[in-house]
């Protein structure tokens, strides 16, 4: 999890023109407390689904302290998952947080696999949920036959996300084939055939 907070708040300032500041700790500068008002610690924008209208039939609407500057040193942070019937949120890991997974709506299969390798997961129901410990490889799968909705909730303001197929074939500048053949015990044509699906623009 994250560092402990040291005041009340620290509602973080908009960003400059100059994109995402970055501080080793705690996060983000906070805006001066005298300007701070309620909406602050208002987030609105999970109470609509996400389009699920894409090649993995899922969408997911991040609450973390770059959508919702109120969380800044506060440690937590929610993101909402919906899913298409069918639909995956594909396989991924965070850095820096366990997750909860709280199923609201339908069914989903959610998974993560141990560094021993073992593979753990559960159809989880609605009001039902299910725990990923920090960094570990987890995916969830919609079972059900209508749409799913979950609520995945963090022990950090910015897990951070790794998308495993993003990050080993999407990567810019490329990995090499050689590399990644090797890695994966495959032709280097299964690498070309794989970049290709997940190299950007
Ligand atoms: C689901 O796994 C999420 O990261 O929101
Ligand atoms: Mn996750």
């Amino acid at each position: 999890g994250d560092p402990e907070p040291v005041q009340d708040f620290c509602v973080a300032a908009p960003l400059g023109v100059e994109g995402k500041v970055s501080l080793a700790f705690p996060g983000l500068p906070c805006k001066p407390a005298s300007t701070v008002v309620s909406d602050d610690f208002f987030f609105a924008a999970q109470a609509r689904a996400a389009s699920t209208d894409n090649p993995n039939g899922a969408g997911v609407t991040p609450g973390n302290v770059e959508a919702f500057p109120g969380l800044n040193t506060l440690g937590l942070s929610l993101n909402r998952v919906d899913l298409a019937p069918g639909g995956v949120n594909p396989l991924h890991t965070h850095p820096r947080s366990a997750e909860l997974v709280h199923v609201e709506a339908g069914e989903m299969l959610v998974g993560f696999v141990s560094t021993d390798g073992k593979f753990y997961s559960k159809v989880v129901q609605e009001g039902e949920s299910f725990v990923i410990p920090r960094g570990m490889m987890h995916f969830q799968y919609n079972v059900g036959a209508g749409a799913a909705r979950a609520m995945t909730v963090f022990n950090s303001q910015l897990p951070g996300v790794v998308l495993a197929a993003q990050s080993v074939f999407g990567a810019q500048p490329e990995i090499p084939d050689a590399v990644l053949a090797k890695s994966f015990q495959v032709d280097a044509e299964i690498i070309k055939l794989l970049k290709s699906k997940f190299r950007k623009g």
